[in-house]
Formats: C-alpha cells, sequence, structure tokens
C-alpha cells in the first residue's frame, strides 16, 4: 500500500500503534514494526536511562522504522524526547506541545515527527512548528479524545492542512481503515485493538473483560485527569468521576511517580506544575540572574516560580498523579476494582486476542476486500 504515510516513514502498511504507558513496550513496539506497521515506544512512565535502554531494545528486536512517543505536557517527557533525538529514532510522536525546537532537532538528522492533534487550531500550529504529519485523534478514543467525532473531525482537519494525517479513534479494523482513508486519511493509529492482542502486556483480567463490554461501556469525563479522557466504565471508574480531585491523595501519589521515574519529587512538582508546554529552553531561563535567588539549586527555583503561577496548576498536579496511580494499577495488575482502564468505543466491536500480525494482515486484507466492494456498488 503507498500513501503519504507508508512514504514519510517508510513503511508497509499505514498502521500505527499508538504510545500507550505501560503497554507500548519494546516487545509490542517490534511486533508492531515487524508486521509491516510503526509502532511508538511510549516514554512517558519512563526516565531517560530507561528510554535510552528502551529504544536499543527495539533496534535489537527489530531492523525497521520505530518511534517514540513523548507527551510533552508530563513531567521528564522533553528529557526523554532528547534522549530519542541523540538515538537518532526515526519518528518523534509529539503530543500536548508544540515541540518546536525538538522538532528542528530531529529534522537536522533525517528523522520524521508527526504531532497528535485534537482541534483544527492545534493542527494549524502543529504544521507551521514544522510537523511533517498529523495523528488526529477523534471522539472515539480510549484516553485523551477530541470532543468532535473521528467521521467529522478527520476531512475538517484535512482541509484545513497540507500534510498527511493519520486517524486515530474507533478504528479497529479494515472497516474503520477504509472509511479513514476515504475521510483524507493516509493512515490509521488503533489503540485498543492493538492493547487486546497476544504481544501487549496488558494484564489478561483487563483484555478480557474489555471483550465482554460494549460500545457503550466507557465514560468520557474531564473529571478523571484534568483532560477530556475515555476510560472503561467500571464501578471505580465512576467513583473517581464523581469525586473528581482529591488533594491529599494526588499529593501522596505525585511521590510514587517521582520513585518510579527516578526523579526528585521537587523537581516533578516543579515540571507538572509549570506545565512545560514542550518549549523547554536548553539553558534554564533564569541561570546567572542578577536576583538574589542565584545560590539556590535550578530545581528548587523553578518549584517556586511554578508555585506562583497559582493554585489553579497545583490542582492539575494531584489530579493528574491520582489518574496516574489508579491507570497503571488496571494496566499492569488487571486491578478494575481500584484501577481505572483506558480503552475506546471500539472495544464492543473486538471480540478476540489476536497476535500482532494477525491484526495488522486481516485488516488489510479488508480494505482491499471493501475497496472491491465499494467498487462494485459505485458505478
Ligand atoms: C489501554 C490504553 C492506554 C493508553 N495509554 C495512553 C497513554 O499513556 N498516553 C497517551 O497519550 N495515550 C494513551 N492511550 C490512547 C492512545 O494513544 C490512542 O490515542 C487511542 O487508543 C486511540 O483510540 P482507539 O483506542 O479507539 O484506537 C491509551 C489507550 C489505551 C487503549
Amino acid at each position: 500500500m503507498k500513501t503519504r504515510i507508508t512514504e514519510l516513514f517508510e513503511i508497509e502498511y499505514p498502521i500505527i500503534l499508538p504510545g500507550m504507558s505501560w503497554i507500548s513496550v519494546p516487545e509490542l513496539v517490534a511486533a508492531v514494526c515487524n508486521a509491516g506497521g510503526i509502532g511508538y515506544l511510549a516514554s512517558g512512565p519512563l526516565n531517560p536511562d530507561k528510554t535510552r535502554e528502551s529504544i536499543r531494545r527495539i533496534r535489537e528486536l527489530t531492523n525497521k522504522p520505530f518511534g517514540v512517543g513523548a507527551t510533552l505536557l508530563m513531567p521528564g517527557a522533553y528529557e526523554n524526547a532528547l534522549v530519542a533525538i541523540e538515538e537518532k529514532v526515526p519518528v518523534l510522536n509529539i503530543s500536548l506541545g508544540k515541540g518546536e525546537n525538538l522538532i528542528k532537532k530531529v529534522h537536522a538528522y533525517g528523522g520524521k515527527v508527526i504531532t497528535t492533534v485534537t482541534t483544527i487550531e492545534h493542527a494549524l500550529a502543529a504544521e507551521k512548528a514544522g510537523a511533517d504529519a498529523l495523528q488526529v485523534t477523534g471522539y472515539e478514543a480510549a484516553g485523551h479524545g477530541s470532543q468532535i467525532t473521528t467521521m467529522v473531525l478527520i476531512p475538517a482537519i484535512v482541509d484545513a492542512v497540507k500534510i498527511p494525517v493519520v486517524a486515530i479513534g474507533g478504528i479497529a479494523d479494515g472497516r474503520g481503515m477504509a472509511a479513514a482513508l476515504a475521510l483524507g486519511a493516509e493512515g490509521v493509529g488503533m489503540g485498543t485493538r492493538l492493547s487486546i492482542t497476544k504481544e501487549s502486556p496488558v494484564h489478561d483480567f483487563s483484555k478480557n473483560k474489555q471483550l465482554e463490554c460494549g460500545i457503550e461501556d466507557t465514560l468520557y469525563s474531564n473529571r478523571f485527569d484534568a483532560l477530556y479522557c475515555r476510560v472503561l466504565k467500571t464501578p471505580s471508574a465512576e467513583k473517581a468521576i464523581k469525586k473528581g480531585r482529591n488533594l491529599p491523595k494526588g499529593f501522596i501519589a505525585s511521590f510514587a511517580i517521582a520513585k518510579s521515574l527516578n526523579i526528585s519529587w521537587i523537581k516533578l512538582t516543579a515540571s507538572i506544575l509549570s506545565g512545560s508546554k514542550g518549549e523547554k529552553s536548553e539553558k534554564p531561563k533564569d541561570a546567572g540572574s542578577k536576583t538574589n535567588t542565584k545560590s539556590k539549586p535550578q530545581e528548587e527555583k523553578s518549584l517556586i516560580s511554578a508555585i506562583l503561577k497559582g493554585p489553579k496548576m497545583g490542582m492539575n498536579l494531584a489530579h493528574m498523579a491520582q489518574a496516574y496511580v489508579a491507570i497503571r494499577r488496571a494496566t499492569e495488575n488487571g486491578n478494575l476494582d481500584k484501577g481505572v482502564y483506558l480503552s475506546g468505543q471500539v472495544q464492543g466491536i473486538i471480540h478476540d486476542i489476536p497476535t500482532v500480525a494477525e491484526v495488522i494482515n486481516r485488516t488489510m486484507k479488508e480494505v482491499i476486500q471493501i475497496q472491491k466492494e465499494m467498487a462494485a456498488k459505485i458505478k
């Protein structure tokens, strides 16, 4: 198959595994790449050393192009993106930030950047910032999808930009892929579908639970982690959404995150509170400033400046930290009683746990079959 996405990424099929924390690990990424698609390593839960190690592990498992995902609003994401750049990864997927500096650095060694967006405004900004392609996430998606459905959002963004678009959100088979191509997309992403495969490290309990659930069994709310987010409908998810943010719980959770990222709590807090937006300068802005804070460690200074930004950011810290712990529980341990699991509406049309190669091969077969049937229907 040939589209601008297959040409840009030098892959056989324009099918993408997005970066999903604790799921898009080297083994799953490599399985997708070896089957002719492309996977992005989820760098969110990793520190720079682990990011480097994971990139090198992917290279042991495949000689095909792969990507690294960096959610720029999250603590440590910018540093992980810099590691990906040092390692000259073929594709960098950035989200929740423009990352102009990062895009320049990736282009300098010949890599490609695909930016995830959910609005026309952000699509235009990403194109202007130099992104090579866009990954457009519709309402149906697991996690942070748009408030607009894939059916409407894709053609709207395809019309607004010149760079190629990958559609994601609500696509699990050849029917979804054919529809996305008809809407003007030149590739598709599959999160929920590829997370329910044999190679996916998701706990079996969570995988099987999704097979039992229907298209209506998800919740979409901004009370779970401060952004609009779709999760599996469970009593614990309903409870988390009803309660909204819980400052003491979030405060405690933030220590666990700092430990797992192997960074100091102060650095984590400063990073979240200041909301990096992916445009951290290489040198700290106030380095060498004439103020009397000169003797304080850099991270302490940024914490102070972040706190001065106001309590809303502090609330978001608590909210994000709570969500992080709940999602990890459901993904790694299959604990859906206390955890919260991200899942898309397509869970209701997924009925098996095949290998990654089976998903990709049958999706492509279905697309070709649909193309023939459509040609026969439209005369
Ligand atoms: C189990 C699971 C975990 C996910 N984790 C993340 C994540 O950590 N970061 C992120 O940006 N998106 C995450 N997503 C969202 C995907 O990147 C993608 O946008 C979404 O799955 C696309 O919609 P679909 O599930 O309908 O294919 C996750 C999705 C799933 C299913």
